[in-house]
């Protein structure tokens, strides 16, 4: 007798049995159970020998197509195994190509280094020369030479810096203002033209400008520790204080590209200058529109300084000007707090990129 409900039973056991194995090694011992040598199949075609011809063909048939229904079990849960295990894999390697990439960060210069570069080209479009000098100074340059003798009350105007180095005569200090640059420029100028300043002949105009870091002790909204200046200077045969107007009005018109801003000239005084002014400029937006903001410092160059820088001062004549780059950054951009440009946070400084 030939049992086909068997065969049918023992397909759907081997199916059962693949589908409880997790693991490829587990498939292939399932697998033993029935097609290995001593498999449940191979035991039954072993049984076969006893049978008829007749009946050993009918049952080899149906124990083949038996044997066919495991392998296709086999095949499929074997395929359903190797599926998984690439999606597990796939799973585990993840490259999440959305994520945002690290991209790195763009730097930029400061918004003062801007002004600065913006104040060197519009001076350099009106002749005068960009010069450079020392953060630390001798007692000499920045006072003494600038007609601020030892006892001068104007000392006082400057909470200075003074550091080791030097002598208790020779001091050296910050420089409390870029006007040292005045006398050191022209110095060198003069040594440079002496022979024709000696012969009578006329020699070439100073017109210098002297960007750079300046120190006092001060803080609090428009006054930093640290903080910038730029000199200017002019001298010559036939400079006035009329020269002074005009160059100072057209830069701060250039720089502010606005034609109708308005300048205040306040009297004043400086040891250097005489006669001296201060230069107001009025906040044109921001939290402080309409309030006037002190710029700069200016004046006709006092005789003592024009002798100090090796001149006759009933033959040359000119004028000075010491302005605050930091207070022209804060003008153009409206930013009500000087400290905000040496804080160093990025939220700000970013935002003149
Ligand atoms: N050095 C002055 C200061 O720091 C500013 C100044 C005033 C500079 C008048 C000048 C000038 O050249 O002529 O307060």
């Amino acid at each position: 007798m030939v049992d086909m409900n068997e065969l049918d039973s023992l397909v759907t056991s081997a199916r059962e049995s693949f589908a409880r194995c997790a693991t490829p090694a587990e498939l292939e011992n399932a697998k033993a159970q029935f097609l290995g040598k001593s498999g449940r199949l191979t035991e039954l075609m072993k049984g076969m020998a006893q049978l008829s011809p007749e009946d050993k063909k009918t049952r080899g048939a149906a124990i083949n197509l038996a044997k066919q229904g495991v392998e296709a079990a086999l095949t499929a849960r074997r395929q359903a195994l190797a599926d998984a295990e690439l999606e597990r894999q796939l799973q585990a390697e993840a490259l999440d190509v959305t994520l945002p990439g690290r991209a790195r960060g763009q730097g930029g210069l400061h918004p003062v280094s801007l002004t600065l570069e913006r104040i060197e080209q519009i001076f350099g479009s009106m002749g005068f020369d960009v010069a450079d000098g020392p953060e630390i100074e001798t007692d000499w340059f920045n006072f003494t030479a600038l007609n601020t003798p030892e006892d001068h009350p104007a000392r006082s105007m400057h909470d200075t810096f003074y550091v080791e180095g030097g002598t208790p005569e020779a001091p050296h200090l910050l420089r409390t203002h870029t006007s040292p640059m005045q006398v050191r420029y022209a110095v060198q100028h003069v040594k440079r033209h002496r022979h024709l300043i000696d012969a009578g002949q006329p020699m070439p105009e100073i017109r210098v400008i002297a960007p750079g870091r300046t120190y006092r002790v001060d803080s609090d909204a428009t006054h930093s520790p640290m903080f910038h200046q730029c000199e200017g200077l002019w001298i010559g045969e036939n400079v006035s204080f009329k020269d002074l107007k005009v160059v100072f009005t057209d830069f701060c018109r250039t720089f502010f590209e606005s034609d109708d801003l308005v300048l205040r000239f306040r009297p004043s005084f400086f040891p250097f200058t005489e006669p001296s002014a201060e230069i107001d400029i009025q906040f044109q937006q921001g939290p402080l529109a309409g309030r006037w903001l002190e710029v700069s410092g200016a004046g006709q160059v006092h005789p003592n300084v024009v002798r100090n820088m090796g001149l006759d001062p009933e033959r040359f004549i000119g004028f000075a000007f010491g302005m605050g780059p930091d207070r022209l950054t804060m003008l153009r951009y409206g930013v009500n707090d000087l400290r905000l440009f040496f804080d160093g946070d990025i939220r700000f400084l970013s935002q003149f990129q």
